[in-house]
């Protein structure tokens, strides 16, 4: 075997103001596949998590639910750790970034920071809720576009014309906590002079830390310039108060990250054979992995090396991005009906169905993933119960009944026991690429033969030759062993029908190398069914279950994790002016034919169209992922806004405006489209 390696492996920390929901299984199942991989392959290998227990949200939704923030996190804490367990997520640690340890260590990295010189103090001006006496993060204000003038939007972007913008310039701008105007305040704040890491990052990021894909992201960053990053946040707030300050606090994400290291301190007190400094302050002793999901990439890839590298620690040896979770392809949300608690699947649903089918769906690329219930059952009735389970049901009973559970002494198909114990090189790499998908693949095809050779050698025909007995016991013998060695191909994802397994063929827990001796002469015990087939029924119970999980949140905000609309005066509708035909003659309206739709990576509401207008295309930003899917769109003709003055925005600059029809409350949206015969470019008046 290659070198025995020491591995670190961080999950991002989860958010402790709500339940884990399926999404944030994504990256802990990828992690666990992967760090129980590499413990297979016989390195020291562990997985650090925790809550991130500091911030706003945390502190509004305590006080919501009307209990302190510490009594939240403790609660929250204590849910996540049951549930990742429960889909046998294995943490050797989950700590939390509320800790003496965590506290400590930020005040190490921002101490050793300060007097490198790469904090600063300015003044800045923001918005203010004067009734809860507190400054407004971007999430809690609400107001009108100052594009289009649609109500309720956010303060950086508008989900109706998908224009971006500063809070600052929402018209008639409300505290989603308050329901009052905010006031513009000044106060001082500390920044992170990150401009002062332009060169170490450029560096770092292209030195194979990191997906193809994000290093081309974070380009795209590098070219806008790296800025002054904002680290503190004033009173009231719940989190590290910073050293010689009275009333300001570190923001979260300062603190959020070191918490990977602070679990780790934890471990180390907890277990004496490891060393804190063997894994944060040098580079060759052991490797550092970050797993993440897209939308924290910034974080990870520059702030985070900048404060380790300056403070005098390691910078992570590789970051794992991975893409989102969809359900029935939209994005998990409440309003759609999609959002599904982690503990409402396990209420109806194996662990390992679902972790086998993220698997046979994750590759090293940065998509997102989508579960589809359907696909989802058949997925698991056909591969897991009907291929991989199938070979160990046929052979066992013969086994069982007619030899007394023994093997045949040797092995007698060799070149496919070969065969099948070659293929885990490539599959043991495909793992430790993160191309779980190819290894899926990989593995059924191995058990599509293990099938066929059942098929073909027909041992319950050969059964009723007594002079055939041998043979039989041969053939199940060899079946066995092939669905031994699927099982240790599996056994990252399976860990729990692992142990089942291992209990049927009796013997030790399975490691990968076991691949290259069969398993002879042995006595197995009774085979009891190991995955049972998934029933429509218990998908229909799972929906429902996830809905009336919707409801009750909906009618119990206080226990909801998003916040209820404000009490507001109701606005009134302005009386409608009438328009001049001059007036409504300056919008040039067209025809346009969407040539290709994408998502845009950073925005949630956004598709980038390129469209085709008869003598040129333009590329729009529309507002509309929430109501269509990208190749919906592609070859559809719609209706363009054709002499909008272009806008920049920060995914790129949008050539136009499609037309929609929309409620403006319930998100839904219709585009408007010409019968057919209509041609790009024509007019529409
Ligand atoms: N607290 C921060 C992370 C701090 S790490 C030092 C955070 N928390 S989170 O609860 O919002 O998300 C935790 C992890 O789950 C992140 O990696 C995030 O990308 C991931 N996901 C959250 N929703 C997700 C999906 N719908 N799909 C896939 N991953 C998702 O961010
Ligand atoms: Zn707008």
């Amino acid at each position: 075997m290659s070198v025995k390696r020491k591995i670190l492996a961080t999950n991002a920390l989860p958010y402790a103001n709500g339940a884990p929901h399926l999404g944030h299984l994504v990256g802990t199942i990828q992690g666990d596949i992967w760090v129980r991989l590499q413990k297979m392959l016989g390195h020291d290998c562990m997985y650090i998590c925790g809550s991130d227990s500091h911030g706003t949200p945390i502190m509004i939704q305590a006080e919501k639910m009307g209990i302190t923030p510490e009594a939240l996190i403790n609660q929250v804490r204590t849910q996540q750790e049951r549930d990742f367990a429960d889909f046998l997520v294995e943490f050797d640690n989950y700590y939390t970034t509320h800790s003496e340890e965590n506290r400590e260590l930020v005040e190490t990295i921002f101490k050793r920071h300060l007097e490198a010189g790469n904090i600063t103090k300015r003044t800045i001006r923001q918005l203010f809720d004067p009734v809860k006496n507190m400054f407004l993060p971007d999430r809690y204000i609400k107001g009108e576009c100052p594009n289009c003038g649609a109500k309720d939007q956010y303060g950086d972007n508008c989900e109706v014309c998908g224009a971006t913008y500063l809070p600052t310039d929402l018209k008639n701008p409300y505290s989603t906590l308050s329901g009052t105007k905010p006031v513009e305040k000044e106060s001082e704040h500390y920044f992170f002079k990150l401009q002062n890491y332009d060169e170490f990052l450029k560096q770092w990021t292209r030195h194979g830390h990191l997906q193809e894909q994000v290093t081309n992201k974070l380009d795209e960053w590098f070219k806008d310039g790296l800025k002054e990053w904002d680290i503190s946040r004033d009173s009231p707030y719940f989190g590290f108060s910073i050293p010689g300050e009275t009333n300001k606090y570190f923001y979260v994400w300062l603190d959020a990250p070191v918490g990977y290291m602070a679990s780790f301190k934890n471990l180390c007190a907890k277990r004496k054979d490891i060393n804190f400094a063997d894994y944060w302050e040098s580079y060759d002793t052991a490797d550092l992995i970050h797993f993440i999901g897209k939308d924290i990439i910034y974080f990870h890839a520059l702030f985070w090396p900048a404060m380790l590298h300056g403070a005098g620690f390691r910078t992570p040896s590789q970051i794992y991005v991975n893409g989102f979770l969809t359900v029935d392809g939209q994005k998990m949300s409440k309003s759609r009906g999609t959002f599904i608690k982690a503990r409402t699947y396990l209420d109806h649903l194996q662990p390992e169905y679902l972790r086998y089918y993220f698997a046979a769906k994750l590759s090293d690329r940065i998509e997102d993933l989508d579960i589809n219930f359907d696909d989802f059952s058949q997925r698991i009735n056909s591969d897991l119960v009907g291929k991989f389970i199938n070979i160990a049901s046929r052979c066992a009973s013969f086994i069982n009944k007619s030899f007394s559970g023994k093997l045949s002494a040797e092995i007698s198909e060799h070149m496919l026991y070969r065969e099948f114990a070659k293929a885990g090189a490539i599959i043991a790499d495909n793992y430790k690429k993160l191309e779980y998908s190819h290894a899926i693949r990989q593995i059924m095809t191995l058990a599509d033969k293990a099938n066929q050779y059942i098929d073909e050698k027909k041992p319950w025909a050969l059964m009723k030759d007594p002079g055939r007995h041998q043979e039989v016991q041969d053939i199940c013998t060899a079946g066995i062993n092939l669905f031994r060695i699927l099982m240790i191909y599996l056994k990252p994802i399976l860990p729990s029908t692992a142990k089942q397994v291992e209990n049927f063929l009796n013997i030790p827990p399975l490691q990968w190398q076991d691949k290259d001796e069969p398993l002879l002469g042995h006595k197995i015990n009774d085979f009891q069914p190991l995955i049972n087939r998934i029933d429509p029924k218990q998908i229909e119970a799972l929906k429902m279950a996830a809905q009336q999980d919707i409801d009750k949140s909906a009618s119990a905000p206080a226990q909801a994790a998003v916040t209820p609309a404000p009490a507001k005066e109701p606005v009134k509708e302005p009386a409608k002016e009438h328009i001049s035909i001059d007036d409504f003659n300056k919008i040039d309206l067209r025809i346009a034919k969407v040539l290709e739709a994408e998502s845009v990576e950073g925005a949630d509401k956004l598709l980038r169209l390129k469209v085709d207008l008869g003598n040129e295309t333009r590329q729009i930003f529309a507002g509309i992922k929430s109501a269509y899917q990208p190749d919906q769109l592609v070859g559809r003709q719609v209706v363009i806004v054709a002499n909008l003055a272009p806008r920049k925005m920060r995914f790129g600059v949008s050539e136009g405006m499609v037309i929609v029809a929309s409620d403006g409350e319930s998100g839904n949206l219709f585009i408007v489209s010409p019968d057919s015969g209509a041609e790009p470019g024509m007019k529409v008046k």
